[in-house]
């Protein structure tokens, strides 16, 4: 499975980048607008530091302005993924995008035909949000396996991935049903690398090394 990591903060995004496993990054308009920065030269930014893909969401709702501001972001930099609303308009203008050989991300997907059909449309990644699906008293992961199986059966080559990830408990559900990629927030990857047993085991191996 590919990890992203679900911020615009250039520092997060270093020190996951230095643990040598990240594949790429996903940014939203939210997540820019907590940076106070510009939009285009902060995305240059980022994409000078991960080589992987990195989302950049447009703000426009309709087709035309959707495909004028994708087509501006898809030359910040060649791993510039547009990231589109699962919307009608975000479909029309991610079958466009796709036919010119720009990669698109169909975001804020909530139910399992919203990703049919942007896999149709030709999207590179679909991304299901979990936690807010959660946050409604909903299983937010059975999405994830409507969407594997849906793709499985018709050999869609859209990747899923799993989005509004809250804890290291969602990264190995989506994992374990096939997600493609989690994008997954800061604080939440060095949840990963975190477990008592491991330091406390650590602690005595080196307390035994020691007293010898
Ligand atoms: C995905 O690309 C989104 O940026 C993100 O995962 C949204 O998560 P949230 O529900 O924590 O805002």
């Amino acid at each position: 499975m590919d990890l992203y990591i679900d911020t615009a903060n250039l520092d997060e995004i270093k020190q996951a980048n230095d643990l040598g496993v990240l594949d790429g990054v996903t940014t939203n308009p939210s997540l820019i607008a907590k940076e106070d920065v510009e939009f285009h030269a902060h995305m240059q930014a980022i994409c000078k530091i991960v080589k992987g893909p990195v989302s950049a969401e447009v703000i426009s709702t309709d087709t035309d302005g959707m495909l004028r501001e994708g087509r501006e972001l898809a030359k910040i930099a060649d791993n510039i993924v547009i990231k589109l609303p699962c919307i009608v308009d975000g479909v029309r203008a991610c079958k466009t995008l796709s036919d010119e050989g720009i990669r698109t991300n169909l975001t804020l997907c909530f139910q399992p035909v919203q990703a049919l059909i942007v896999a149709k449309a030709g999207a590179f990644i679909v991304s299901p949000f979990i936690g807010r699906i959660d946050d409604i008293g909903e299983d937010g992961m059975n999405l994830i396996a409507q969407i594997r199986q849906i793709y499985d059966n018709y050999g869609y080559t859209t990747k899923i991935l799993a989005a509004s990830i809250r804890g290291t408990k969602h990264v190995v559900d989506a994992a374990i049903l096939g997600a493609d990629i989690a994008t997954v927030p800061f604080n939440v990857i060095a949840k990963m690398l975190k477990h008592p047993l491991t330091d406390n085991g650590l602690k005595a191996f080196l307390e035994a090394w020691n007293k010898q």
